[in-house]
């Protein structure tokens, strides 16, 4: 299977990018499933149900939320109504929606994803996301009931994915980390099978600080003091993630490469 996974959709310019350039790639690389994290799709701060429309609309099969999950209220309800949106497993026990579910690839072919939020660094407590995707991956065994199966982890610290993706060796054919926005460059096949990037980075404009505007960010580094709110940078968005092959038969990865199109980053594409 061909697998892409786009990171943090960050503001309009990452919305832009999206809805512009996913559904030329789908085609082009004949993608089978494509997964996109959405969490900061709606002005930086969670996704609305109105813009989560237009990044299923543009060629996403799922979209993964993260700590700012709610933030925009409408999902809430939304999430409930929309199978193809997902939040982190162990967000909250109340939470609406889901945090892993098996979606229908061409050619009837299942793929599980499953998004957990990491525990290090992170503003609030979550439950222990190493138990709670081990529960996921053992429902839905690789090459038995998924034919792929696809982990976000949403955390900030790499050891903490590094981690996840060891625990998820041989169970999963991509553990992929999202959150901080900054791509990684530690793409690569576990030894079990299972295709890894610590961070996808974000989709979104990179002449900014990790998606904001530079200078409130900037002055509250070098001052200590807040005095704007923070506004998603409008430039020109990188579209950031990871291409991955999966051999459909045990669903481990064949192949991984980055993906860095448009914007201000140094380019990368699977071919
Ligand atoms: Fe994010
Ligand atoms: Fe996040």
């Amino acid at each position: 299977m061909k697998l892409l996974f786009l990171g943090d959709v960050m503001g309009r310019s990452g919305r832009a990018a999206v809805t512009a350039r996913l559904p030329k790639l789908r085609a082009d690389w004949a993608l089978d499933f494509v997964v996109v994290n959405g969490e900061n799709a709606t002005s930086g701060a969670g996704l609305s149900a109105e813009h989560a429309k237009a990044i299923l609309a543009a060629g996403a099969d799922c979209i993964t939320l993260g700590d700012h999950a709610f933030d925009q209220k409408d999902m809430m309800s939304y999430i409930e109504t929309e199978p193809r949106v997902l939040r982190p497993l162990n967000f909250a026990r109340t939470a609406p929606g889901k945090g892993a579910r098996v979606y229908t690839a061409p050619g009837g072919r299942k793929v599980l994803v499953a998004q957990v939020l990491g525990q290090v660094f992170m503003k609030r407590p979550f439950d222990d996301p190493f138990s709670a995707i081990d529960g996921a991956l053992r429902a839905h065994p690789l090459g038995g009931a998924v034919q792929a199966a696809i982990v976000d982890i949403h955390c900030e610290a790499t050891s903490e994915k590094m981690g996840m993706g060891h625990w998820c060796d041989g169970r999963a054919s991509l553990v992929v980390g999202t959150h901080t926005h900054v791509p990684t460059a530690d793409a690569m096949i576990l030894t079990g099978g299972t295709a890894y990037l610590s961070d996808a980075g974000m989709c979104g404009d990179y002449n900014s600080i990790i998606g904001m505007e530079k200078l409130e960010p900037m002055r509250r580094f070098v001052t200590g003091m807040a005095k704007d709110r923070f506004t998603p940078a409008a430039g020109e968005a990188t579209l950031s993630g990871v291409y991955v092959e999966t051999d459909d038969a045990t669903g481990r990865a064949l192949k991984i490469r980055m993906v860095r199109l448009g914007g201000r980053l140094e380019q990368a594409a699977p071919q």
